[in-house]
């Protein structure tokens, strides 16, 4: 017999995976080029060049131990390349800092697990992923939703303020965020510092960092160490290199929280005790190798402005979103009716819902440009069918695209 709480979520389900299993379905019945599968972010670039260069010399140069524990926290050449990474002239993160993790998923657990009590709240910014409230409650938390600004998805200062109460344990931002993309700026991240540093009561952000080079038009993603002092970054490499499989991240704590020391060390203990006792050697090795380079982001800003005109001649309202690959568009109806409507027309997408904002679905764009050309014409029926657009040959008349 399972426990009656993993009997609720097998009932429950995932809205993501309902989508992937219907994706299957309709591929199977249509094949796989004539079904646009915008569900999944899981990314189609292939890792850098310095991924295979790294596990080719791990594989022709193997040192003695290097398939051994080491210490939980990770190798220490590993965090300390980390830890330069992060580090600025105003702020040196040292290697104790940081917790080699799996993925930011295990990172984010390992925060969670140090930090929660029972009945301890965790605020949460919708949309969020959708995962958080899994998380939150792995660790007997309760997650607190507070609804992000209509339209443009960021932090409503006066909700979160309000939320705040004396079991506030922690907040979690995403910035770049997935589903919005919306990329938060300096003065978001100093605005969320002061709100959070004038509770009377330690209240820890936990800034979940996995699309942090994914930013676009040549901008970047403030550094959150600079701006928020009770910070726990979590980060993966599973977006930036595309190596989501291979299961590689960290928990960093900012070197000037309040809690530094006795936060780092019950990370460390966290990540063993919940049971992946350490980060996977090979990929510690690899991201150490590998800790500058970078994926082609220009492929992903092309698909973004590919799918970006696509939607809105389509007559979808969107916002451009600044970071992450995802597109959070207006649902013309009830989101979970729309998806299944866009399904008919073969196009794969995620109700709103599923991240706690009905009214939207998301599209991710990390899929060919080929893909993304086909869909065209499917998003222009549906446009046509809720009246967004109209046809007249080969031309799209847009009637309602409000930015
Ligand atoms: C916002 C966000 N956080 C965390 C994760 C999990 O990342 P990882 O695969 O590195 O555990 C994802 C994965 O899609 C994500 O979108």
């Amino acid at each position: 017999m399972i426990s009656k709480n993993m009997a609720d979520r097998l009932v429950s389900g995932s809205l993501i995976r309902k989508m992937f299993e219907e994706g299957n379905r309709l591929k199977s019945l249509y094949g796989e080029d004539s079904v646009f599968d915008f569900s999944i972010g899981n990314p189609d670039l292939e890792p850098p060049e310095e991924v295979s260069r790294a596990l080719c010399s791990l594989a022709l140069s193997p040192t003695p131990g290097m398939h051994g524990y080491m210490s939980n926290s990770g190798y220490l050449s590993t965090r300390t390349a980390v830890a330069d990474s992060l580090s600025t002239p105003g702020i040196i993160v040292p290697p104790e800092a940081i917790c080699m993790t799996v993925g930011a998923a295990g990172a984010m657990n390992a925060v969670l697990k140090s930090v929660l009590d029972p009945g301890d709240e965790v605020i949460l910014l919708s949309p969020f992923f959708m995962e958080y409230t899994n998380y939150i409650e792995n660790h007997c938390g309760i997650p607190v939703i507070v609804p992000t600004e209509p339209d443009t998805f960021l932090p409503d200062f006066q909700g979160i303020s309000a939320a705040i109460g004396p079991k506030t344990k922690a907040i979690v931002i995403n910035s770049p965020n997935n589903p919005s993309g919306v990329l938060y700026s300096e003065e978001t991240l100093r605005k969320l510092n002061d709100l959070i540093l004038s509770v009377d009561h330690l209240i820890h952000v936990i800034s979940d960092e996995p699309y942090r080079e994914l930013v676009y038009d040549g901008k970047h993603a403030p550094r959150t160490m600079d701006w928020i002092r009770n910070l726990i970054i979590c980060y993966s490499w599973s977006k930036s290199l595309s190596l989501p499989g291979e299961r590689i991240g960290y928990a960093a704590v900012n070197p000037n929280h309040e809690d530094f020391d006795l936060l780092s060390r019950a990370i460390v203990l966290s990540n063993r005790i919940l049971g992946s006792v350490n980060a996977p050697a090979m990929f510690q090795k690899v991201v150490e190798f590998a800790i500058h380079a970078k994926s082609d982001i220009s492929r992903y800003e092309t698909r973004r402005n590919q799918l970006y005109e696509i939607v809105k001649q389509a007559g979808f309202s969107v916002n451009r979103p600044d970071g992450a690959f995802y597109l959070f568009v207006r649902s013309p109806e009830d989101d979970m009716a729309f998806c299944r409507k866009c399904a008919e027309y073969r196009l794969l997408v995620v109700p709103g819902s599923a991240f706690r904002c009905p009214g939207y679905f998301r599209l991710a764009f990390c899929v060919s440009e080929k893909t993304i050309f086909q869909s065209e014409k499917a998003f222009r029926e549906v446009g046509k069918y809720y009246g967004l657009c109209t046809e007249s040959s080969d031309e799209i008349i847009t009637k309602s695209s409000p930015d």
